[in-house]
């Protein structure tokens, strides 16, 4: 896989999300100082810190959906967290440091899936073998030396129809033959291991250590050819994997290049009007994940993981919170602050049909399913933008979110209707998003409920 250059990641971003530049631009960037960080000699590199960031922005604007962009492109291990859902060690609830097991897990998966690619091939090699003894069963050999002349033609004959099945095999003829394949059966786990409450804040996996002790049941299993090939090269592949090499290249990534992306942020600041009450487990959680975010030693049940170098970027609307009713010290881990702008009727036209997951694109895609074709004029897309943009200021102001309700009062008596009405081409018209919204709009208590 490529990385992406600063300029090519928000040339991808701008894909998806609208605007925005100014944080487009610094997750652009904190994304390639992983990799230049890598490149620098090693004396030096130990001493680069990742440039932790906070995006601050109001609700809607595009904060999540950047970081779930950023997720795709980022060749590096990438969680997103809410640290909404984090309590305080000693409390019921996740503990902040779960965020880096979590990391870790998928690290390993990732690192793992890569390998298994590496050895697809030679997988499917050995299950093809494996087949082939099932199909064709070895002769067994006679003893003795009057009988050698015998067995090498025995095994000459059988290597000859085992080619020609071979053939066959690989000609996808036999795939619908059935054969009984031997399984053990944690193949296939058939009891699942509730682990209670605080086994998982150890980094213990209970399904892991039984899984060792419950003895491998044999089973017997009849499917057909396509299917045991699959199954026999998932074996292969698993046994072709060195699982040691995959935890410690799996940790590496997450210590040398791991991203966590903690959403909320703003959730656990307190204000003023808060420090009494259960909101000062907010604090609680703000120094707990202050070690994680500074640099610490993390349990996982795979090992240690540092996170020293682990990339924080942090988001939040920050209706009522301010960032600085963050305690100081995270302040100080966050030093690049970005503001995403809200947005304007403009940018509301440019989200409705431009992002390859535009509103219009997804409601044309719907509605194709039932043989409709349906399509919008220049002026409803404005409108529909207007009409959102005016809903926003008058009520709350939940930002692209409106377009989703909007676009769907509007369109809620076509995809009713669909297939039983026999239009099978439909143009919305500014003059039908009018007739459809304007009285919604203008009654603020329609809009309330409905928008
Ligand atoms: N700039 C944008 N470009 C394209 N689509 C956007 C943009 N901003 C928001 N959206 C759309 O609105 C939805 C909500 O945006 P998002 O989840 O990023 O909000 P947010 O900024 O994280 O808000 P919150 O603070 O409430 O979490 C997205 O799923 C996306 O479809
Ligand atoms: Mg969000």
């Amino acid at each position: 896989m490529r990385e992406l250059t600063p300029q090519q990641t928000v040339a991808e971003l701008d894909r998806y999300v609208i605007g925005q530049n100014k944080a487009k631009k610094s997750v652009a960037i904190a994304l390639r100082n992983r990799w230049r960080r890598q490149q620098v000699p090693e004396e030096l590199r130990d001493e680069i810190m990742p440039n932790n960031i906070i995006m601050i922005g109001p609700t809607g604007v595009g904060k999540t959906e950047i970081a779930r962009r950023l997720a795709n492109l980022a060749n590096a291990p990438f969680i997103k967290v809410e640290a909404s859902k984090f309590t305080e060690v000693g409390y019921v609830g996740r503990d902040v440091e779960s965020m880096i097991r979590d990391l870790t897990d998928l690290a390993v998966n990732m690192v793992k899936t890569e390998k298994a690619e590496q050895v697809q091939k030679e997988a499917e090699r050995q299950a093809e073998e494996k087949l082939l003894d099932i199909l064709l069963p070895p002769p067994p050999k006679k003893k003795g030396k009057q009988n050698q002349a015998f067995d090498k033609e025995v095994e000459k004959k059988h290597q000859r129809s085992r080619e020609k099945l071979r053939k066959q095999l690989l000609a996808g003829r036999l795939d619908k033959r059935m054969v009984e394949l031997e399984l053990s059966s944690n193949t296939f786990p058939m009891v699942e291991i509730f682990s209670p409450i605080g086994m998982e804040e150890m980094g213990i996996n209970i399904q892991e250590i039984f899984g060792g002790m419950i003895p491998k049941k044999v089973k017997r299993r009849r499917v057909t050819v396509a299917e045991a090939w699959r199954i026999l090269t998932q074996e292969e592949v698993q046994k072709l994997i060195d699982m040691d090499e995959v935890v410690s290249e799996a940790i590496n990534r997450v210590e040398q290049s791991g991203i966590v992306f903690v959403d909320e942020i703003d959730k656990i600041a307190s204000t003023e009007s808060s420090t009494s009450g259960p909101d000062v487990s907010r604090e609680g959680v703000q120094r707990d994940l202050l070690p994680i975010v500074e640099g610490s030693n993390v349990m996982t049940k795979y090992g240690m993981v540092k996170t020293d170098h682990i990339l924080f970027i942090a988001a939040g609307a920050f209706h009522s919170a301010k960032p600085s009713d963050l305690i100081p010290e995270m302040q100080g881990r966050f030093p690049i602050r970005v503001e995403l702008d809200s947005l304007t009727a403009k940018d509301f036209v440019r989200i409705l049909t431009e992002p390859q997951n535009a509103l219009v694109k997804q409601y044309e895609a719907l509605l194709a399913t039932e043989g409709v074709k349906i399509s919008f004029s220049k002026q409803a897309i404005e409108e529909i933008a207007r009409v959102a943009d005016e809903v926003n200021r008058r009520t709350e102001d939940i930002g692209a979110r409106r377009l989703h309700t909007v676009m769907n009062t509007l369109l809620e008596d076509i995809l009713y209707t669909v297939p039983e009405t026999k239009r099978k081409s439909i143009r919305i018209t500014r003059q039908m998003v009018k007739k459809t919204l304007d009285k919604i709009v203008t009654d603020e208590n329609l809009s309330r409920y409905i928008l």
